[in-house]
């Protein structure tokens, strides 16, 4: 069984979907833990009531960002993850960090990648006249958002949306792609070459 450990800052709906997949689809593979960066993250009362384990690690204890990602990174490697899945972890997170973890951490951004990284991504995609949005599930590197793709879903912009409508329309992408990805991660699915990241079975990487 593969062991997989969920950051999040907030809602963690992203976590909600992997572990309800996890779970329901019998993967080879258990969410064994969920780490949040604020004690008052909504997805921690959800995990635990589910029995799976929980932690905070706050960021705002540790004066630097290296004694902070120390910190964290002694909490996650305490369940001997196999994966690290970012679900909405919306903590910068140091080189050192993202190497301890490289080959093994994926992350969901919601923009199509390389496009709008960082934070106000559907504001910016109507500001550009964008005419499809979508998200991303990357390995992460260490550049902010970036990293080899391993499934991208794209929707339409439809005339009238405002930043919330891109939002839900996005996040319900999310919600299939990023099991996918991680369902593929743990079952051996996935070849990593460079930049560009190989879906063995020749599924799809993308949802539109
Ligand atoms: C998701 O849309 C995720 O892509 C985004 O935060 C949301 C978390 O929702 N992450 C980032 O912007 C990271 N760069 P959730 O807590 O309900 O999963």
């Amino acid at each position: 069984m593969k062991r997989i450990v969920i950051l999040i800052s907030g809602r963690g709906s992203n976590m909600q979907a992997i572990a309800e997949r996890c779970a329901d689809q019998r993967w080879p593979a258990q969410v064994v833990a969920v780490v949040a960066n604020r004690p008052d993250a909504a997805g921690l009362a959800w995990a635990a009531a589910r029995g799976i384990a929980t932690a905070v690690v706050e960021h705002r204890a540790f004066a630097t960002r290296e004694a902070f990602d120390a910190a964290l990174a002694e909490v996650i490697d305490g369940f001997a993850p196999d994966l690290v899945a970012l679900a909405g972890f919306m903590r910068i997170l140091g080189d050192d960090f993202v190497r301890r973890y490289e080959g093994r951490m994926l992350n969901t951004h919601p923009s199509l990648l390389p496009a709008f990284p960082g934070l106000h991504t559907h504001r910016r995609a109507l500001e550009a006249g964008c005419q499809v949005v979508g998200a991303t599930v990357h390995f992460v590197t260490p550049a902010l958002d970036h990293g080899p793709i391993v499934m991208q879903g794209v929707v339409p912009v439809r005339p009238g949306d405002d930043e919330q409508a891109l939002a839900e329309r996005v996040l319900a992408v999310e919600h299939v792609i990023y099991p996918q990805s991680v369902r593929w991660f743990v079952e051996g699915r996935l070849r990593l070459e460079g930049a560009r990241v190989h879906q063995l079975d020749g599924a799809s990487q993308v949802l539109m």
